[in-house]
């Protein structure tokens, strides 16, 4: 029995779109960015797989992605002006508020898009943009999202233990419909930044990022309406970040 089906999701969403579902695949980022080249999708579309054989992660790492242990699903977006960081982290309320009924503990948001579980990842998502070489501009994004689920054999590379939280799996659990809740909400035209301040991981902790090859330590104070991360550093500071990742110090 799969995970999830073409049929219902293409039945749960409000949409009318192309939905494709891969048994295996190196990347369903790869594989839209390869149907973005050949001009193969037109509107908005959802490409997902059950297994990934070269699942990417954030800054070159690696996503895992084994048969069945996860949802490995790509939303390819046509570009229309909105930021890119804003819709990524739109794209971390719209994972949160689908998973919350399968999951009893708070779900936190990691600036920009992690999700976080008892101090531990649950999801990560990679969005990256699509330029079209005809006019150079900025044509799609593609929203990657992965889920880990802790499901037949799983089994948590020995250096991921401490960071990754896989789900437990329930047969019960209507996946297909998580995925369509996942899309419907993205292209729901709301204030998500409400429910991203809520749940954000970031409030009253020390956190660092890297600039050049200097640890910055920092508090976080606000999240701006375009999704970057205001924050106050030791020597007195303001900053917007809009790029790059952040860590949380450990005390
Ligand atoms: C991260 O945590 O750094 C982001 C992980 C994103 C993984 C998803 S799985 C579906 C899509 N295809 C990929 O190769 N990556 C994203």
């Amino acid at each position: 029995m799969s995970l999830f089906s073409k049929k219902d999701i293409v039945n749960y969403i409000d949409k009318d779109i192309e939905v494709e579902i891969f048994d295996k695949i190196d990347s369903t980022n790869t594989e839209s960015l390869r149907q973005l080249k050949k001009g193969l999708i037109k509107d908005y579309k959802i490409i997902l797989a059950y297994e990934q054989t070269n699942g990417r992660g954030r800054i070159g790492r690696n996503f895992y992605s084994t048969k069945d242990n996860g949802i490995y699903m790509s939303i390819i977006i046509p570009y229309n002006d909105i930021n890119p960081l804003a819709l990524t982290a739109k794209a971390a309320v719209s994972v949160a508020k689908s998973l919350e009924d399968i999951i009893d503990e708070k779900i936190y948001i990691k600036w920009v898009n992690d999700l976080i579980v008892d101090d531990k990842k649950i999801c990560g998502i990679l969005t990256e943009g699509f330029i079209n070489y005809k006019t150079d501009k900025l044509s799609n994004i593609i929203i990657g999202i992965g889920i880990n689920l802790n499901n037949k054999n799983y089994f948590i590379p020995k250096d991921l233990e401490n960071i990754i939280k896989p789900i437990d799996f329930d047969k019960n659990i209507d996946f297909s419909k998580i995925i369509a809740d996942i899309f419907n909400d993205i292209i729901l035209d709301y204030d998500f930044l409400e429910y991203y301040r809520d749940n954000s991981y970031v409030w009253n902790k020390e956190i660092y990022y890297i600039k050049g090859d200097k640890k910055i330590y920092a508090k976080a104070i606000d999240i701006a309406k375009d999704g970057s991360l205001i924050i106050i550093n030791t020597q007195g500071e303001t900053v917007k970040l809009n790029t790059g990742e952040i860590s949380i110090r450990k005390l």
